[in-house]
């Protein structure tokens, strides 16, 4: 064996997941103390053969091509990039409670619909509660197969009994393999299941979706570090007392990874929401001043989002900069060069900005709504109605394109935004500000 058939040595953190390649007494991630443990990856392509023997020509390699079965539930299919790829082994982790066994059984509906076999593996729920759910979504198929089981060794015989198209895990966090001494849930069987449910997928032509509870502050952490072990990885999102869900995709190796899903919860499952333009915007405030909106691209989609901000004299020796949705570094970024190209002084002033509907700015196309918002806020006076503002604001003050700028434009003209603020006609800050907001 060469060396680069070694298997490698690591350690994990118990409690929230962290990997190092060396033992640590005290997670310098979750600061716990004696939670780490040694794991061994097995080298991926461990054979008898020796490399010289295996060595190929690129051209002589043949790939196994696989078409990608799209479910018909247009929202999960676009961040999948048209569908299910057979033998892939996807990951879907949130927040319990926010929709995921919901998502999954209607993805199993739609399969089996077409003639595929599902099997849903519950170890949440008893056979008779996810039924009652499966009454809710209106799905009721002889190709649909339902096991409350936690063993893995049992769940791989029903899959070979079975075999399913589709294989559901809900949730990694209630299987386990006997012969590993250590809880349900914990960091060692989540990855030791991982592993055997990869295992089982690659054996055969089934994909498996894993569902993992993960939390925002990381205490259900263990999901994530099969993260790597994955073909895809799926969050699904959504804000505190809104229905509104969206899921996103964080790494897909079959497509590129950028698209969203956007979905409403209702009493008969998840809806999806087809046009979703203008859905994180209202139009009806009382009081407009701070109020700038700008168009995002998710994806290959254009959405309209509304940036608020709310600046005022502080009561603090250092004043306050809080941003919901935004980066608060780029937010600094930008104030200073508010403060060097159009004369506003922000020195003294609490800045808190928002940007709504529990959308997350992620390019720097907002910059100039931010910069429009902000001053706005502080004169107390609205922005032109009907305006949109988009554009990269340079350290210069300059306004600079950005990416898919005319289908930004076009998308906010048909939904009524006439008053275009882009690089297309202004070339600085200080100039869109003067007409603004004089
Ligand atoms: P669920 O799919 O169980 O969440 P997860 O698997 O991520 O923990 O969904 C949980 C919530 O969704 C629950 O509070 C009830 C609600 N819900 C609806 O509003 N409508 C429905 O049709 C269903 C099935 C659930
Ligand atoms: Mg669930």
């Amino acid at each position: 064996m060469g060396s680069s058939q070694k298997s490698r040595t690591y350690f994990v953190c118990s409690n929230c997941g962290y990997e190092s390649v060396k033992w640590l007494g005290r997670c310098p991630n979750c600061g716990q103390w004696n939670t780490f443990k040694e794991f061994r990856d097995e080298p991926a392509g461990a054979k008898t053969s020796s490399g010289v023997e295996r060595v190929r020509k690129i051209s002589e390699i043949e790939i196994k091509e696989y078409r990608k079965v799209p479910t018909g539930i247009y929202e999960f299919d676009r961040v999948l990039e048209e569908g299910i790829t057979p033998s892939s082994l996807i990951l879907i982790g949130g927040e319990p409670g926010i929709g995921k066994s919901t998502l999954l059984l209607q993805i199993a509906k739609a399969l089996t619909d077409k003639g595929l076999k599902v099997l849903y593996v519950s170890g949440e729920e008893s056979p008779e509660q996810v039924k009652g759910r499966a009454i809710r979504v209106g799905i009721s198929s002889d190709f649909l197969y339902v096991i409350g089981e936690q063993d893995v060794s049992e769940i791989k015989s029903v899959v070979e009994k079975i075999e399913p198209f589709l294989l559901i895990i809900d949730s990694i966090q209630t299987v386990y393999k006997p012969e590993i001494d250590q809880v349900v849930g914990s960091v060692t069987q989540v990855r030791e299941c991982g592993a055997e449910f990869l295992r089982m997928t690659k054996e055969r032509l089934m994909s498996t979706i894993i569902v993992g509870h993960v939390t925002k502050d990381g205490t259900l952490a263990g999901p994530k570090t099969l993260e790597h072990m994955v073909d895809v990885v799926l969050y699904l999102e959504g804000e505190k007392g809104s229905d509104l869900r969206i899921l996103r995709c964080t790494k897909n190796r079959y497509g590129s990874s950028d698209e969203i899903g956007i979905f409403e919860m209702t009493s008969g499952g998840l809806k999806e929401v087809s046009d979703a333009a203008t859905l994180f915007i209202s139009k009806d405030h009382v009081r407009k001043e701070g109020i700038a909106y700008t168009v995002l691209m998710e994806g290959k989609r254009p959405i309209l989002v509304e940036i608020q901000s709310l600046v005022l004299p502080t009561f603090f020796p250092t004043p306050q900069r809080v941003t919901t949705g935004f980066d608060t570094k780029r937010l600094y970024m930008l104030l200073a060069v508010v403060e060097r190209f159009t004369g506003v002084n922000l020195r003294g002033m609490d800045i808190f900005l928002n940007v709504t509907g529990g959308m997350r700015v992620e390019d720097s196309s907002a910059d100039l709504a931010v910069v429009a918002s902000v001053i706005s806020s502080y004169k107390k006076r609205a922005l032109p109605d009907n305006a949109v503002f988009i554009g990269e604001v340079g350290l210069g003050g300059e306004v600079r394109r950005v990416a898919n700028l005319q289908r930004r434009i076009e998308e906010a003209k048909r939904l009524g935004f006439i008053n275009v603020f882009s690089p297309l006609e202004f070339k600085s800050v200080e100039e869109v500000v003067k007409l603004c907001l004089g």
